[in-house]
């Protein structure tokens, strides 16, 4: 089995296991659909790639390189952006409770845009731009009152949601004078993100409305931030809408609402970050020992829930092949096992595959997103090596933790 033209078995020799491997080629055709089709004649378009999803320097160069822009959650994520030479006027702050270091870090950093999450933040972000002297991008997260998961969503559900401002509410009406005031806030525009892994796309129809709605209030042309969400293929299960077709769909949608609103708008952006990164990644693992119980066939790999913590947290599913047994009879109904100390330490339940010995190669489909970024050092598990593959060749990414870093902290 190859990615991108690199032999998997040799990715093993070179890096060993459990290894996350990232398709860049993927990556970037990917990235290269959405840049082709969400364009619109009628008013601007931003990807930001949500950074969320999997965020590390050499990503980061990636998604310079192609031109996207980036969102950040964190004083981390924003560090590691700016430390990779990311342009700042590109990056999207976020987070429902920035501290007061995090605030100071963006405006000394020249932050691009501020998603302001709630009233609070908004007064803290205006005193601090006051007395720094600066002017500050902002968006205003919404609550667009739209829950979107998966194949079903709806509408004014989550009122109680920890993200975002409740349209008309008396925090709403309180922020709104202060942007209609402030000398050292810029408000440009809405923001709504409605949830992850979304097939159905018109959840995304629903909180445009929203956005439209609100912008009525305001007699200049605002910036409408849709968020992301864009679902992928985990298992077969999973039906996504090509990435071009959601691109188009979603301009469509806006460009109907300006149509039938004559509310004309700056710029519609999008967030997406699984839907970039997540079908790119691929995690290698050894097959250790394997066991019968009464009614199951374990396989154990050398990682687990502390490099995919999705099974364990979400029941995520995932697929897998073993190495080199592609074309053998996948007549073992075996589970996935990591190697923590816990039950629900399971990668995948119930799938069929070839019978396997110690030493063969196991690996997963559709780790690139969520992955990574939720790995967790657990039974002090090494964080496994992240490895990029493109035109035929590889190239380190993330070193494999050693054992000293592991301790390096501990005084
Ligand atoms: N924008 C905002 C404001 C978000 O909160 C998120 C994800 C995104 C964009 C990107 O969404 P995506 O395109 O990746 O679906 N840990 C969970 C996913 C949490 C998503 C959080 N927010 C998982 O592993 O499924």
């Amino acid at each position: 089995m190859e990615i991108a033209g690199v032999d998997v078995k040799d990715l093993k020799n070179e890096y060993g296991t459990p290894l996350y491997i990232y398709d860049v080629n993927h990556i970037k055709n990917i990235m290269s659909l959405y840049k082709n089709n969400f364009k619109s004649e009628m008013f601007e378009t931003e990807i930001e790639y949500a950074s969320k999803a999997f965020n590390c320097k050499e990503m980061i160069r990636v998604v310079k390189e192609m031109g996207l822009s980036l969102d950040v959650v964190s004083l981390g994520e924003m560090y590691t952006a700016i430390k990779a030479g990311f342009d700042p006027k590109h990056i999207f702050f976020h987070g429902n409770n920035k501290s007061l270091e995090e605030i100071n870090y963006a405006l000394d950093n020249n932050i691009g845009t501020v998603v302001v999450d709630n009233l609070d933040e908004l007064k803290v972000l205006e005193e601090v731009s006051k007395s720094k002297n600066k002017v500050v991008n902002i968006v205003i997260r919404m609550n667009v009152g739209v829950s979107a998961h998966t194949h079903k969503f709806i509408v004014t559900a989550h009122v109680d949601s920890k993200f975002g401002v409740l349209y008309g509410s008396d925090d709403y009406k309180e922020m709104k004078k202060i942007i209609d005031n402030s000398k050292n806030i810029k408000f440009l525009g809405f923001h709504s993100h409605i949830g992850s892994q979304i097939f159905d796309l018109s959840a995304f129809n629903a909180s445009i409305d929203k956005l439209f709605e609100m912008a009525k209030d305001f007699n200049y042309p605002l910036v409408m931030n849709i968020g992301g969400g864009y679902g992928v293929h985990y298992t077969n299960e999973d039906s996504p809408i090509p990435f071009d077709i959601v691109s188009k769909t979603l301009i469509k949608t806006a460009e109907d609402a300006v149509r039938r609103t004559g509310i004309k708008i700056k710029k519609l952006a999008i967030e997406p970050g699984r839907s970039i990164v997540g079908e790119a990644g691929y995690t290698l693992y050894t097959i250790g020992f394997t066991k019968k119980t009464p009614n199951k066939e374990y396989y154990f790999i050398d990682g687990g829930m502390t490099d995919n913590i999705r099974p364990a947290l979400y029941q995520a599913k995932y697929d897998a092949e073993i190495i080199g047994k592609e074309n053998e009879a996948h007549n073992h109904k075996v589970t996935i096992a990591g190697k923590c100390c816990e039950s629900g330490d399971l990668i995948i339940e119930d799938i069929n595959l070839p019978e396997a010995k110690s030493g063969d190669l196991l690996i997963t489909y559709t780790t690139g997103a969520y992955g990574y970024s939720m790995s967790s050092n657990y039974n002090k598990a090494l964080t496994p090596a992240v490895v990029f593959v493109e035109d035929g060749k590889s190239r380190i990414a993330i070193k494999r933790m050693t054992l000293d870093e592991l301790i390096e902290r501990e005084v």
